[in-house]
C-alpha cells in the first residue's frame, strides 16, 4: 500500500493521530468529493432535478455495493444506518410465544434491545449461543440448540468491544443446513476485511459506511437474499406502491426496505467508498490492519497495568485494553489532550459480554491502512505518559 497517497487523499491526517476507525473513519478525498461537488448540484438545481440529472450514479451505488458483499444489486437498500437496516428486517419477521432467536453473547446493544422489546411484545425468547474457550461463539453447540422453535439466528460477525471474529461462516452453515434465517450484523467487518455473502450463507447482513469502509456520516446499508424477500418491518408508497384503494404491492428487490427521503449526497459518498475500498483490495486492507492492530497488542501488554482485552483466535482491528486503576474514559480524556483520537466504550456496548467477563469500560483504539507505525508510537508514548506520570 502506497502510504504517502494513501494519506495524501485523507485531508484530516494533518489535524491529529485519529485511531478511532471502528466508530467513524476519516473519509477520503473520492468521498468527500462526491457528497461535495452533489451538495454543490442540489444547491444550484434543487433536490429533485438533482437526483434526475444524477440518476445514473445513485443508481450504480447498488452495483458497487453489491461488489463489495459479492451480492447482486437488486438485493442491496441503502438506508441511514446500520440500526434502520437491521431494524426493517428484524420487525418485519413473525414471532410468537415460545420461538427462540438465537445471539452472540458479544450482540451489540442496539440489537439486543430491539430483540428485549419483542420477547416483551410477543413472548419469544432470546437465547445466547455459548462460546469455545477462544470467546467467539462456537458453531458446534449452536447446533445442539436447534430445534422447530429456533426463528432467527442474529449475531454480530464482529463486536464493538474488541478484536473477536466470530466463525460467521461456520454459523451460516448451521443456519443454512436447517433453513433458519440469518440475520448477521457486519457493521465491524465491511471495509476491513473481504465480505462474500455466499461464504458467509447469511441471509440479511447489515451495515454502517461510516466506520472501516469510510462513508459518511448517516449511510447504511442492507442486503436481503433474493430467496428472503418479504414483508419489511416498515414500508412507505416507495417500498410498496398503492395500487387499489385498499392494498399495495410491494416493489421488486431489496429496494421495498428503502423509505422515500434520503440523502443521494450521502449515498454517492457511500457508493464512492465502496469503489476505494475495492481498488485498495479488501484483503490487502485486512493484512495491513491485522499487522497494526497485533503489534499494537504486544506492546500494550508490556505496559504497566494494562491488560489486553481483546478475545478470539482470528482477531480484526479493534484492539481494547483496561488499566488497573486509571478509569478508561480518563485515559482517552488525556490522549485527546494529546491530539489523539481513541474512543472508551461503555459496559453497556455489549453488555451481555461485560458481565460474563466481568470487564469494565474499555479504551477502544482502531487503527486503519492509512495510520502509520509512527502514529502508533505517538499514542504508546502518549499512554504512557497517561498511565505512569
Ligand atoms: C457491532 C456494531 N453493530 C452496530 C453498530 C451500530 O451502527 P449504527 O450506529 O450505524 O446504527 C455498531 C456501532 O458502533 C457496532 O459496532
Amino acid at each position: 500500500m502506497d502510504s504517502d497517497r494513501l494519506r495524501a487523499e485523507t485531508p484530516a491526517v494533518e489535524n491529529g493521530v485519529y485511531l478511532n476507525n471502528a466508530s467513524c473513519s476519516l473519509m477520503p478525498l473520492p468521498v468527500i468529493d462526491a457528497v461535495r461537488d452533489y451538495f454543490a448540484l442540489e444547491a444550484s438545481v434543487g433536490g429533485f432535478r438533482a437526483m434526475a440529472k444524477e440518476a445514473g450514479a445513485i443508481d450504480a451505488v447498488y452495483g458497487s455495493v453489491a461488489s463489495l458483499i459479492n451480492a447482486k444489486p437488486g438485493e442491496i437498500a441503502l438506508m441511514g444506518s446500520h440500526t434502520l437496516a437491521w431494524q426493517s428486517v428484524f420487525q418485519g419477521l413473525r414471532f410468537q410465544e415460545g420461538d427462540r432467536i438465537l445471539t452472540s453473547r458479544s450482540e451489540y446493544g442496539a440489537n439486543y434491545v430491539a430483540m428485549l422489546q419483542m420477547q416483551k411484545r410477543t413472548g419469544c425468547v432470546i437465547e445466547v449461543i455459548p462460546c469455545g474457550n477462544d470467546g467467539a461463539s462456537d458453531p458446534v453447540a449452536l447446533n445442539k440448540m436447534i430445534d422447530g422453535a429456533v426463528k432467527l439466528i442474529a449475531i454480530n460477525w464482529i463486536p464493538t468491544n474488541g478484536g473477536l471474529v466470530n466463525p460467521a461462516a461456520e454459523i451460516g452453515r448451521v443456519a443454512g443446513a436447517h433453513g433458519i434465517p440469518y440475520l448477521l450484523d457486519a457493521c465491524q467487518a465491511v471495509g476491513q476485511m473481504r465480505v462474500d455473502v455466499e461464504e458467509l450463507g447469511c441471509d440479511y447482513l447489515t451495515s454502517a459506511g461510516r466506520k472501516w469502509l469510510r462513508g459518511p456520516k448517516g449511510t447504511g446499508f442492507l442486503f436481503v437474499r433474493e430467496e428472503r424477500l418479504a414483508e419489511p418491518g416498515i414500508i412507505d408508497d416507495f417500498g410498496a406502491l398503492w395500487t387499489k384503494p385498499d392494498g399495495y404491492e410491494l416493489v421488486a428487490g431489496a429496494r421495498r426496505y428503502e423509505t422515500h427521503e434520503n440523502a443521494p449526497a450521502l449515498r454517492l459518498g457511500l457508493g464512492a467508498a465502496a469503489d476505494y475500498a475495492l481498488a485498495l483490495g479488501l484483503d490487502n486492507i485486512r493484512e495491513r490492519v491485522r499487522r497494526l492492530a497485533g503489534g499494537l497488542r504486544s506492546r500494550l501488554a508490556a505496559l504497566p497495568g494494562i491488560t489486553v482485552r481483546d478475545l478470539g483466535s482470528d482477531q480484526a482491528g479493534l484492539v481494547t485494553f483496561s488499566h488497573d486503576t486509571i478509569a478508561a474514559v480518563d485515559i482517552t480524556t488525556a490522549l485527546q489532550a494529546e491530539n489523539i483520537t481513541v474512543k472508551t466504550i461503555p459496559r453497556a456496548g455489549s453488555y451481555l459480554d461485560t458481565l460474563a467477563r466481568d470487564i469494565p469500560e474499555l479504551v477502544r483504539v482502531s487503527a486503519h491502512y492509512y495510520n502509520t507505525e509512527d502514529e502508533l508510537e505517538a499514542f504508546l508514548r502518549a499512554l504512557r505518559k497517561a498511565i505512569v506520570d
